[in-house]
Formats: C-alpha cells, sequence, structure tokens
C-alpha cells in the first residue's frame, strides 16, 4: 500500500521489519501516558499499529502530541522497534514505531462517540455520523466481508458464461408488485419515471436480444415498509437465462450457492432439499420455513373434533406442534405463549396445551371437554413423548398455520434450535400462480405477472384460476426468502391470458407491458431466472440479524436517511421547474 504518503499501512509491521525506517497514516486511536514515555495507537483500515515517544530523548515531540486528540490524522516517521509487552491480540503486537517525526495531516473534533468496536454512541446517532461508525471494525469488516462476497458471485458467474449488463434506473411505473419511488420529469410535466423495483423486464428483454446468460449486481428500489431485511433501497444478484427449464435454473444457482459457502464459510452445502409450497405450508405455516429444525405441524381435526369443545369443532383446521421435553413449563410460561399468540402481529384468539407427564397423565388447557383416553390420542398422533408439550391452535385453515408458524419460530428460540452458524438451505417449488385479494375483489400474481403457469395448469388458467401452479421457486436460508424466480412466459397469447386473468383489459395491459409483448413477437426464446438478495446474503452469511449493518449508507426504520436529512423539501423553483404544484390532498 506504499504511496507518496506512506510507506506502509498500520497493519502489516512485524518482526520481519525490525529496525527499518518507515513511515505511516492514520487516526489516532488513543493515547496514553506511561511513565516516561507515550504511546500513540495509531488506526487505519488495516489495522492498529503502536507509536512510542521518549519524554527524555523527545521532550518537544512530546509536548507537542499532548495538544492532540482522538481521530487527528497524522503521519509519522520513525524505526520499525520490539515491544517489552507484546500484544499477542493483534498481528503488529510485538513491534512499535519509535517515532522521531510527526506531522498533523488533519486535526478532528472529538467524535460523539468512541470508536471502537463497542461503541457508546446510540444507533441514531451513529446513523447520523456514519462515516465515522464505518471506522468501526465490526462495520467495517462487514463491508469488506460485502466486497468478498461481490467478489465471489461475479467472478464465479463470469466463469460460467455469465454477462453483466447494467439496466436502466430511471423507468416506467408498474403498479403491480410493491409501491414504486417516482421521479418527476422536468422536459415532459406531469410525466413521472420510477426507479425499478428490480430489472425484471428488461433482463426479459434481454433475452429475447440473445444475452442467453445475463447477470448483474444491481440497486433496485421498492417503497415498502421497512423491517429488519427490508431497506428500499437495496442490491439483487439478478439473473436471467435462456432455453433452461426450472431444473437448469435450481441446478445454477445451487452450484452458485454451494460455490459461496464454500469459498467464504468452508462449508460444504449437500443437496439442497425441496418441499412445495403447499408442503411448507402445511407442516410449517410459512412460505419460507426454518429448517434448521423439525417441529413440523400436525393436524389433528380427526382426533379432536368429536367432544363438545366448540372452538375445535367449527374449526377448519386444528393443528398442532410438540415441543420436546417442555411439559414441565410452568403456568406463568404457558400464559406467556398464549399472551404470545395473542399479539396483534401473530392475531390468534388463544392457545390450548396439552402437557404429557412423565408417569403417563395428561393434563390440558381443556380438560374440561377431554379426558385422559382422548389426550392419549392427541398425544398419539402428534408423535409426542412423556415429557413433551403440545400446543394447538384452531381456526380458518392458511390463518392458522400461519399463526401456528409464528408460534413454531417464536418455540424454536426459545429452545435453542435456531443456531448461529447452522445453515439449513430449502427450495420452495410449485408456488400458487396467482393470488386472490379480498379488499380489491381480484387476483394478483403471487411472484410477478410474467411467470409461467405449470403447463399442465395452462389449460385452466381462466377457469379455476387459483387452483393453477407456477414453475416458481425460492431459495429459503434459515427462514429467510433468500431469492426467488421463476420460468417466465415467452408467448405473447399466453402472456395475453394471463393479464386477463390479473384483471387488467386489454389496452392497460397494452399501455404498462405493450413493449414486452411486442419484444415476444420477434423471437423470444423460452426463458427463466432468478434474483437472490444480495443485502439478505450477507447477513444470513454472518449470522447478523439485519441488513442495515452490510449496506454502507442505509436508511433508518422511518426509512429516512438521517445522515443526509433525506427525504427533503425542494426549492419553489425547483418545483416550478418540474411543472408540480404542492395541493393538499383529503
Ligand atoms: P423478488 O421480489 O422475490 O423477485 O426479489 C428477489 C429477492 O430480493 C430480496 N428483496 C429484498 N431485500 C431487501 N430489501 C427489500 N425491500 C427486498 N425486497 C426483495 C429478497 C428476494 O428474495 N424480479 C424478481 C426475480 C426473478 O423473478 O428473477 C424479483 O425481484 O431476498
Amino acid at each position: 500500500m506504499k504511496t507518496s504518503l506512506r510507506t506502509h499501512t498500520c497493519g502489516e509491521l512485524n518482526m520481519q521489519h525490525l529496525n527499518e525506517k518507515v513511515t505511516l497514516c492514520g487516526w489516532i486511536q488513543k493515547i496514553r501516558k506511561l511513565g516516561g514515555m507515550t504511546f500513540i495507537d495509531l488506526r487505519d483500515r488495516y489495522g492498529i499499529t503502536q507509536l512510542a515517544f521518549d519524554a527524555a530523548t523527545q521532550p518537544e515531540l512530546c509536548q507537542q502530541i499532548d495538544s492532540f486528540g482522538r481521530e487527528w490524522v497524522i503521519q509519522v516517521k520513525g524505526t520499525v522497534k520490539e515491544r517489552y509487552s507484546k500484544n499477542k491480540n493483534i498481528p503488529t503486537g510485538d513491534i512499535e514505531i519509535m517515532a522521531d517525526e510527526i506531522t498533523v495531516l488533519n486535526e478532528s473534533l472529538t467524535p460523539p462517540f468512541t470508536i471502537e468496536d463497542e461503541s457508546d454512541g446510540g444507533d441514531e446517532l451513529r446513523m447520523r455520523y456514519r462515516y465515522l461508525d464505518l471506522r468501526r471494525n465490526p462495520v467495517k469488516n462487514n463491508l469488506l466481508f460485502r466486497h468478498k462476497l461481490s467478489i465471489t458471485i461475479r467472478n464465479y458467474m463470469n466463469h460460467i458464461g455469465f454477462v453483466e449488463i447494467e439496466t436502466p434506473f430511471l423507468v416506467g411505473s408498474t403498479p403491480e408488485g410493491a409501491r414504486d419511488f417516482v421521479v418527476p420529469s422536468r422536459l415532459s410535466h406531469g410525466e413521472f419515471f420510477a426507479l425499478p423495483q428490480s430489472p425484471q423486464t428488461f433482463k426479459q428483454l434481454l433475452m429475447v436480444a440473445g444475452f442467453d446468460r445475463y447477470f448483474q449486481i444491481v440497486k433496485c428500489f421498492r417503497d415498502e415498509d421497512l423491517r429488519a431485511d427490508r431497506q428500499p433501497e437495496f442490491t439483487q444478484v439478478d439473473c436471467e437465462m435462456s432455453f433452461v427449464t426450472q431444473e437448469d435454473v435450481i441446478q445454477i444457482f445451487e452450484g452458485l450457492l454451494k460455490h459461496i459457502f464454500k469459498e467464504i464459510k468452508g462449508i460444504e452445502v449437500g443437496d439442497i432439499e425441496r418441499i412445495t409450497w403447499a408442503d411448507a405450508m402445511k407442516y410449517y405455516g410459512s412460505d419460507k420455513p426454518d429448517a434448521r429444525f423439525g417441529m413440523r405441524f400436525v393436524e389433528l381435526n380427526d382426533v379432536l373434533q368429536h367432544k363438545e369443545f366448540k372452538v375445535f369443532n367449527q374449526a377448519e383446521l386444528v393443528v398442532g406442534i410438540v415441543a420436546k421435553g417442555c411439559a414441565s413449563y410452568t403456568r406463568k410460561q404457558l400464559d406467556g405463549l398464549t399472551e404470545f399468540v395473542k399479539r396483534p402481529q401473530v392475531g390468534a384468539s388463544g392457545l390450548v396445551y396439552v402437557q404429557c407427564h412423565e408417569d403417563g397423565t395428561f393434563k390440558s388447557s381443556v380438560d374440561k371437554f377431554y379426558d385422559q383416553a382422548d389426550l392419549q390420542a392427541v398425544a398419539k398422533k402428534a408423535n409426542a413423548e412423556p415429557g413433551d408439550l403440545i400446543l394447538i391452535m384452531a381456526g380458518p385453515r392458511v390463518k392458522t398455520q400461519v399463526q401456528m408458524g409464528a408460534l413454531r419460530l417464536e418455540m424454536g428460540d426459545r429452545l435453542g434450535l435456531r443456531k448461529k452458524g447452522e445453515y439449513k438451505l430449502l427450495w420452495v417449488v410449485d408456488f400458487p400462480l396467482l393470488e386472490w385479494d379480498e379488499e380489491t375483489q381480484r387476483y394478483y400474481a403471487m411472484h410477478h405477472p410474467f411467470t409461467a403457469p405449470k403447463p399442465e395448469h395452462e389449460a385452466i388458467l381462466e377457469t379455476k384460476p387459483g387452483e393453477v401452479n407456477a414453475n416458481a421457486y425460492d431459495i429459503v436460508i434459515n427462514g429467510t426468502e433468500v431469492g426467488g424466480g421463476s420460468i417466465r412466459i415467452h408467448d405473447k397469447n399466453l402472456q395475453k391470458r394471463m393479464f386477463k386473468a390479473l384483471g387488467f383489459t386489454e389496452e392497460e395491459a397494452q399501455k404498462q407491458f405493450g413493449f414486452l409483448m411486442n419484444a415476444f413477437q420477434y423471437g423470444a426464446p423460452p426463458h427463466g431466472g432468478l434474483a437472490l438478495g444480495f443485502d439478505r446474503l450477507c447477513a444470513i452469511l454472518s449470522d447478523a440479524d439485519s441488513i442495515r449493518d452490510f449496506i454502507a449508507f442505509p436508511k433508518n426504520n422511518a426509512a429516512r436517511d438521517v445522515m443526509l436529512n433525506a427525504p427533503s423539501t425542494i426549492s419553489d423553483a425547483q418545483l416550478k421547474e418540474l411543472g408540480i404544484k404542492v395541493s393538499e390532498w383529503e
């Protein structure tokens, strides 16, 4: 890293450099005085090197240092010497620089929080001074990790013949999917660009253009509510291939994921299991099951709907999970679980439990309705053993599955079954093509409107749209949807039928997606692809909870950049130029 201003970095000097004359540059992490010696920890991206000054022989230098503060930027010239008291925790810990010249390159205000691994700064403060937060090792290392992952992916994709092609950021707005971020046009007043939610249509056009293996590590923009795994601008590893089946796409990305795990984590991922969407819902109550642990659902309708308990009798689904070894849960713990499922985020009306005691007896919260023989039948059906706790919920099928899914994850957490450092990859396949929305009384594409139905279901697209499965697949790691894709419709007429099923008139479809349907008239090859959520992949591979830690300048929970104070108002002159009148909406 030699430049005109430095000979070495603060992370590379060791015993091999003894007695060399060196010049280092960096930030002052700490100044310490010990007897007649003054020490500075000098930090840069590469590490920390100790500088030493002797008050007896260098009184002026030591006096100069007295005026320095944390985070000042200095250049130091000196000689590499062996340390008396070595620091085994850092690579430069055997040496120090006996400095004979210091140049202050820049002063610094005292930072608003400590630049250390464990900082004293709160979230908001660190976001406001993100450039200082990025000096801290944990945050810096996350960005270095992100870089390593992106290079690994790029090299692999290049190696197997994928071409990286950039697609535009100023595109047309499409009302399908999430909300768009829009950009007003100065040259066409009253008209707006949108920022792409993904390069979906462009990558399909690239297939028409003949680039049969495309990829792009690309920013996408979605105006949706933030969560730990969602940012309004995020990055996808976006891919598309021609002349492929679903199996081909799955194989290619299995190859990529195996390569990533090997290169980055040193882990050999075996063949990745597949589960249908229907089974994922049935057994885990989620289309992105955390398969690090079992606790699969057991349907209990037939063993619990024969007594006078209305809640169960009237329910479409009575479903249970077995929490191993939890029969001894106290009243308080059981009440805690009921409270958990009643939280608005879960929304269940209640929870029934059956404790399978070691002595072979059972105790349940519905003992009034069910005798020991009934409870034994439940335990048998659920495969519960003495010492286990059975948790049961009832209600409309899908709603109850999702609520039980939340409880399953909660129990997984409580029992320590969602282990960090353990990775379970899973393909979820055979998604429904369409999803009915009660509020707007229409079907929506579950993935997006370009996803192909299973060929054997094409015929019922008009007659039984809700029963059509799609050639769509998601890759799930530890309960997070890391990527999704599908085989696309490449036939203009099938695409027209799909738009019709989604409630578009022919004019609306033509207006919004005419460019794609037109392109399909010029020899569109069969094609399909997938996009990985790059930020999510970074977080998962690092066992981190939030993708924010892997984004250099992320938005906060209110979707604001608190450092830039954006979004912000713009001047009247700018508004006028854009032809925008600000009026109050009801
Ligand atoms: P999809 O909408 O499933 O598919 O997105 C692909 C992947 O992107 C990630 N992701 C996000 N990450 C962070 N913040 C967000 N707001 C966010 N939204 C999505 C997820 C997700 O699995 N064009 C299709 C892909 C295709 O069909 O090829 C698409 O965008 O990890």
